[in-house]
């Protein structure tokens, strides 16, 4: 049983994206696209690229795990699991974490993988909220890092103007003023694994010459289809978990969208009926980064926060996983 008097609070937040960007231009001159068309069908002006083949997603994920130490003079060795959300892992073997955990410092932590493509933060809140309120585990470093264009087809204009690279991190450790990780509601639905995935490096289609040259090693995905059920499964995932907490649309300050496409976060907002002002995105800046896309909304809105705010997140990404989650937010950055 969870203790419900006890909560998980993010306790600090810390953020990276490569110095390198990718603007609409630049993919002007590379795929049979205009920045007018990405603009308008998905708010994204740039996104930040890793060029440097030596900076995998856990150099990402180690940056930003050393913005957060740094800014809120974290002891590493505190740390007691290191929890990465990616679906682009260094190596499918071994692991991200474990390598990330080693970096930094977090030498009394164990460490894993969390794959639920742009749910994968998301669900990794969850996790981190589960085993601080069970008294298992007290300090919590939650990171979403992903490089897409280690994954993107830069010559297939449907996906490769969305994507972009980054990782974004929170520590989360028992709330000690009430505020905290409240609760979610998270589904999944495997049929849609037909939508939106990369075909070969697992068990089901290793990698040879075939898939090779077939590209089954970039994602694919059908958008329109992905559009249509992330509008509506991050609608009804959110006004759940508003109905759970008797919140209402006015009552919310913030929500917290996955920076899917701003087409996708505006439907979502009218269905949820939520004002203009109050939803929180930077994909213009950075396109969509997957699992790190919500760490790095936090990031960038951090110093906007004030202990007590009512923040609703929401988020879908391939599988298909989706959910909402209730947090009322733990500290005023200044204090
Ligand atoms: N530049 C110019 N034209 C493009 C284009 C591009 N980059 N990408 C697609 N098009 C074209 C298509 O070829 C199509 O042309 P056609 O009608 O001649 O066949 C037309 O634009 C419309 O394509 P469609 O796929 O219906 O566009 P869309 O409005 O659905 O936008 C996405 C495409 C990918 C931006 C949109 O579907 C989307 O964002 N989906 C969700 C993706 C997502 O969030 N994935 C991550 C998981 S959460």
């Amino acid at each position: 049983m969870l203790n419900q008097a006890v909560k998980a609070a993010i306790t600090a937040v810390g953020s990276y994206v490569p110095k390198e960007t990718l603007t609409n231009q630049d993919l002007e001159r590379m795929v049979d696209t205009s920045d007018e068309w990405i603009q308008s069908r998905t708010g994204i002006v740039q996104r930040h690229i890793a060029k440097n083949p030596l900076h995998p997603t856990s150099y990402l994920a180690i940056e930003a795990a050393k913005n957060l130490i740094q800014k809120k003079n974290v002891d590493p060795s505190s740390i007691d699991l290191v929890l990465v959300a990616t679906i682009t892992p260094d190596m499918n073997i071994a692991a991200t974490a474990p390598y990330v955990a080693t970096q930094i410092g977090a030498s009394n932590a164990f460490a894993f993988d969390l794959q639920a493509a742009c749910s994968g933060f998301l669900y990794g809140m969850s996790v981190a909220s589960a085993y601080i309120r069970s008294g298992q585990y007290k300090k919590i470093l939650l990171i979403g890092a992903d490089k897409m264009s280690s994954i993107v087809d830069y010559s297939d204009r449907k996906t490769c103007v969305i994507f972009g690279d980054g990782a974004g991190a929170v520590l989360m450790e028992k709330s000690t003023n009430g505020f905290g990780y409240e609760n979610d509601f998270l589904r999944s639905d495997g049929s849609g694994r037909e939508f939106l995935y990369m075909k070969s490096g697992g068990s089901l289609h290793p990698i040879n010459a075939t898939t090779f040259a077939e590209g089954g090693h970039y994602l694919k995905q059908e958008g329109r289809t992905v559009f249509k059920y992330a509008v509506q499964n991050m609608s009804l995932a959110a006004k759940e978990v508003m109905k759970k907490n008797n919140l209402t649309s006015e009552s919310i300050d913030y929500l917290v969208p996955h920076q899917a496409n701003q087409r996708i976060l505006e439907a979502t907002r009218k269905n949820i009926g939520i004002e203009d002002k109050k939803v929180l995105m930077n994909i213009q800046k950075y396109g969509n980064t997957t699992a790190a896309t919500l760490p790095l909304v936090l990031a960038d809105y951090e110093s906007t926060f004030k202990a007590g705010d009512k923040i609703l997140f929401a988020a879908f990404g391939g599988g298909f996983t989706w959910g909402a989650a209730y947090l009322t937010w733990n500290y005023d950055q200044s204090t």
